[in-house]
Order: C-alpha cells, then structure tokens, then sequence
C-alpha cells in the first residue's frame, strides 16, 4: 500500500530513491513520483511503474542531497500524473508523500478550501501539506512545529516524508499505523517504508513509533512525539542479506521465492528442531507456556494467504493438542463484537506484519485482555511489535505479492507449536512426538524433490492456460490448501478459480462442472482418501478435467485422473507443506503462458495497510 523513500546527506540523492522505489514497488505500482530540493522543489512524478518515472526524466538536473520518492496503490483518487506523489502546497514551498489513508481528509479539506487553499489532486493525502501550510503560517511557527500541530488534527493512518524549500536543509518524518524505518549512516539517513531500499547502505535502522516525528537536520535525527516529547532513538542492527532482496538468476521474485522454500523452512527449523536430541523449542512460546496451557481456546486472526495457514492451524491443533480453535478473518472480527476472554490466546499470523485488518484486530483483543502471540515473517514489524510474544517464520523478504514462503513457514512454525503443546499436554505420545519431528526435519529434502521435477506441472499449465474457470478440492489438511491453490491462480492469472471442501462441491458447486472445468484434486494418502476418490469420480461422471495432486507410487487415482502430480509421502499434518508447491507452480506457469506480470499483479500490493 505505497511505498516512500527518502534521502539526506552527502550523496546524489536521486539514484538511491530511484533504486529504492524499485525495491518497493511491491508496495504499489499505480504511478511513482520524486521530490528533489536544491534551492528550490523539483516534482516529476508519472503514472505507471517506476520505470515509466525514470524513462520520463530526460535532460533534466538531478543534483541534489536531499529528496523524497514515493510509489503508489490508489485509494482515493483513480492512478494518473496528477494524483500521483509527492504533493505540494498551495505556494508550492513544501512537498509530501504519504502512505496510509486520512479519514476526516474531506472536512479538512473543506474547512482548507474555505481558507483560499487550491487542491490540484483527488487524494486524501494533499490534504495534510495544505493543513501544514496553513498551520505554519496562522501560526508563524517552524515546519517541525507547524508538521506536528497538524497530525493533532489528523485522523487515519500515515507514514510521511515532508520537505521544504523555505527553511534549512531538513527532512520531516512521522507515523501513525504505516510503517516507516530510518536508515541511520555515517552523516547520511535513508527513510523508507521498509528495510529494503536501506541494506546495501547501512543496516542501522530505526523503527519510528506511532505518532513519533523524526526531524534530520544538520547530520542529526531528533525524535519527538506529537505531544512535543523528546525521545531517544533506539538503533536496531539489521540482519537481512542484499542476496535475499534481490532476483538471484530466476525470472521472478514469486519463482526464487518457491524454489527457496527449502531454504526458508530449514532457516525456520533452524535450532529449534533437532530430532535426535529430541529438541524442539520455540523461545517466545515457552516464556508464556502458562497462558497456552491454561486457555481452552485459540484464536488466530489473519487475511488472505496467512489465513489460509491459520485454517491449516486448526487441523493441527484441534488434531495434535486437542485444543479448540476459532480462525478468524481479521477484518471481519474486529466488526462483529467479538467475544474475547482475558484467558484468550490470540494468534495473529501476518507475512509483512503490517497489515492494517490484522493490527486493528490485535488492538481489540488486547483492549480485552487476550495474550497476543505474534506469527510474523518482518522482525520488527507492526504486528511482531504489537505482540505480546511470538515466532518469526524466518523465511527472509517475500517480494512477489503472491504470497508462498511466508506460506510454509507459517505453516512450519505453527506446526512446531501444535507438537511442542500436544506433547506438554499429554495429547501426544513421546514416541509419536519423536516421529514427528523426525519427519518434519525431512520436509526440505521432499520439497526439493518436488521442485526437481516440475516438467508435468508446466505443461499443465500449458494445456490450462486458456482455462476461464477452475475449480480446487482438498478435504481434511488439504482444504485450506484447496483455498490457497485457487487464490494464488486468481490473483496473478486472473482466472476466477473457487476452492471448497471436496464434499460440499455435490451441495452447489457440481453444478459447475462440465467439460470444461478442470478440477485440481488434492488428493495425497490421507485420512480423506477413499472419500475423495469418491468425489473425483463425481466430476468424472461429468466429464470435468480430473487434475490430481497424489502421493508418490498412488495408481489408483493416477488411472482415474487425466493429469497426476505426484509429492512424497508424509505424515498427514505436514502434508500442506509439500500439497502447496504444484500449486504454487501451477499457478506461476499458467500465468506466464498467459503473459501475467507475476510479481506485481493487477490492483494488488503485497503489504496492506489500509482497512
Ligand atoms: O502480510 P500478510 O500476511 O498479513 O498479508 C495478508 C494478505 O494480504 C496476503 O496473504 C495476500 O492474500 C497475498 N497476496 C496472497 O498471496
């Protein structure tokens, strides 16, 4: 949901915002605009991707220390040049761009209208340029000032970087509910809506708090709350890898990002498993073991694909620790009047931990009392930093939108804490524990394998591709895998794909099938097996294109279904870890055949900080 870059110090200022908006155009890819200062403002700004701006700027001066680059997800106002950042106010002295949504934008822009402002754009984020204006004037104050006596009066979400040309070199930053992180360098700082664009200078980063402004001037960060109290800035050390934020040789972040699920989940295993010494521990969840054991429910909150992983969660904690669990979609939650006890557990699970559904439900159950436990990709993120403990899922940055790491290493680690709960409450055997952490150490490995062998997958895909409609089925473990197969082919394919329980397809859905509809079973050996075999030949007997994920050396599906793909054979509740990846790679070769940009597919952003 937009992405923003700043830049002041020694260097030129307009290539590290150029390549830091590229960095960030996950975040948004509508339109992308810089503001450089150099005695006076310069805007270009562009409709359109990044490289649309850079192809733009020709033969124009670019010198300047100090400047501020934006990238864009629309929400008020349609993408084009005009509604594009930054923003500038009505003397054309101070520029802004901002990521986040401004609720009351529409009274205040009325009451700036009233006052001779002249609004050029149809943003909400105009509005906050034109207030500091306004303030700095009636008031005769500094910007700094004139910046935080206008985020008293703002209501919404932001993150902003302000500039002006009428007072001394300076950068202005603030936040409330949109991330922002300060680069801290050697007489330099970088600003930007993640680490990302920061790494390759420096990784002393500073996380900026809710309603805290940074003031940069004369080589010093000053921290403030909107209040007008001082803070001191606490200097984290990043531990990101540029390798991780960048292609590696493959085509695109969404392939790297599933041929390195091997990786990732052995990161994510990383000293927290290892079966021979029958280990397993997880630091966040030992320190508030009494809350797990003394709850008779969880609850897990979360949106799109981590939600997907919270229902996978379900399956393993109903299963292994006979634990009740409710999965919640966040933005629904928050909106029903919720019952929250204070005994609660409250699971939010969030890749980018950024998401503003996500984070406003963590804020509810809080206010009631719950323990949150956080399952987050992004160390230090809103969400990580909202919970009261937690897990990473340590599958390094996800850039595609499509989310699939983040996937498994959810999945990974809500496994761990399934077993880890199953064995402290006695639902689980010693001998059965041991088993299954020696078979969760050799999901990498089985994963790799499947990867090997992606040839009938492609051309799947390839017979598939003109598809209009597909139609996912799984039952038990393999039903939220169902809902993640078809979210992943809809948002980067277009094509509308459902995904439903195998069995409720005969309650509506069957009628659908013809021969036309190809049907993905998720088929492994499992406790649903012979069910499922029932539900294939219900879509056979209408002629639907049987396409079977099965477990390796399964004829009897293979001899029913027109195209078989086959995973390794695993204990049922780590079956998601493998079932995903022939759809994630469906899904990716289908959309390249059809010419799809992947990683930044239509109207999405990967993180999504507006509700
Ligand atoms: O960062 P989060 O995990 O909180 O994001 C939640 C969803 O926005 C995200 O999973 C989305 O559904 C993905 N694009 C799916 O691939």
């Amino acid at each position: 949901m937009c992405g923003i870059v700043g830049y002041i110090g020694k260097r030129e200022a307009y290539p590290i915002i150029i390549k830091g908006l590229k960095r960030l155009e996950y975040r948004g890819y509508d339109s992308a605009g810089i503001a450089l200062l150099n005695g006076d403002l310069k805007i270009m700004k562009k409709k359109g991707k990044v490289s649309d701006l850079e192809a733009s700027i020709t033969g124009e001066s670019l010198d300047s220390t100090l400047g501020i680059g934006h990238t864009r997800w629309a929400t008020h106002g349609e993408p084009n040049d005009v509604n594009a950042h930054p923003h500038t106010s009505s003397d054309g002295k101070l520029a802004i761009i901002h990521n986040g949504i401004i609720e009351n934008y529409q009274s205040l822009k009325t009451e700036l209208e009233q006052k001779g402002h002249k609004f050029k754009s149809e943003t909400d984020s105009e509005v906050i340029i034109h207030l500091v204006e306004e303030i700095k004037k009636s008031n005769n104050c500094s910007l700094e000032e004139a910046v935080r006596l206008s985020l008293q009066e703002i209501v919404g979400a932001y993150a902003i970087c302000i500039l002006s040309s009428d007072e001394d070199k300076q950068l202005i930053a603030a936040r409330k509910g949109s991330p922002l992180v300060i680069g801290v360098g050697d007489g330099e700082f970088f600003i930007a809506s993640d680490a990302t664009p920061i790494i390759e200078y420096t990784n002393n980063v500073v996380y900026l708090d809710d309603y805290e402004i940074a003031i940069i001037k004369n080589g010093k960060l000053t921290l403030k709350s909107i209040e007008d109290v001082a803070k001191t800035p606490f200097v984290h050390t990043l531990e990101m890898e540029l390798e991780s934020i960048e292609k590696g040789g493959f085509e695109h972040f969404m392939l790297k990002e599933i041929h390195e699920q091997p990786k990732s989940i052995r990161d994510c295993l990383r000293g927290r498993l290892i079966p021979k010494d029958n280990h397993l521990f997880l630091n966040g969840m030992s320190q508030y073991m009494n809350k797990f054991l003394n709850t008779d429910r969880l609850i897990f909150i979360a949106c799109g694909t981590s939600w997907h992983a919270a229902l996978v969660a379900e399956y393993l904690f109903e299963d292994i620790a006979r634990i009740s669990v409710e999965v919640e979609y966040a933005s629904e939650f928050r909106y029903r009047n919720p019952v929250i006890r204070e005994n609660d557990v409250v699971i939010p699970i969030s890749q980018s931990g950024e998401t503003a559904d996500t984070l406003a439900a963590i804020e509810l159950a809080k206010s009631k009392g719950a323990t949150i436990f956080g399952v987050c990709n992004v160390v230090g993120s809103s969400i990580a930093r909202a919970s009261h403990a937690g897990a990473f899922i340590h599958a390094g940055p996800e850039i595609g939108v499509a989310s699939t790491k983040a996937f498994t290493g959810q999945v990974t680690v809500l496994a761990m804490m399934a077993l880890i709960l199953g064995l402290k409450k006695g639902t689980l055997s010693e001998s059965r524990y041991r088993e299954l952490l020696f078979e969760l150490d050799t999901i990498p490995d089985k994963i790799q394998k499947i990867l090997e062998n992606a040839e009938p997958i492609k051309r799947i895909a390839s017979t598939f591709q003109s598809a209009k409609n597909f139609l996912y089925l799984g039952r038990g473990y393999n039903f939220p895998v169902a809902l993640e197969g078809a979210l992943k082919l809809k948002e980067i394919s277009y094509i509308h794909a459902e995904g439903y329980p195998a069995a409720e397809m005969k309650h509506g859905p069957i009628a659908l099938i013809d021969e036309d509809m190809p049907v993905v079973f998720i088929s492994t050996k499992d406790a649903t097996y012979d069910k499922i075999i029932s539900n294939i030949q219900e879509v056979k007997a209408r002629k639907g294109k049987v396409i079977a994920i099965v477990t390796e050396g399964d004829k009897d599906i293979q001899n029913m279904s027109e195209y078989t793909v086959q995973i390794p054979k695993t204990e049922d509740c780590f079956i998601p870890l493998l079932s995903v990846i022939p759809l994630q790679l469906l899904s990716y070769y289908i959309a390249i055949y059809r010419g799809c940009n992947v990683d930044q597919p239509r109207n999405l952003a990967k993180s999504v900080t507006v509700e």
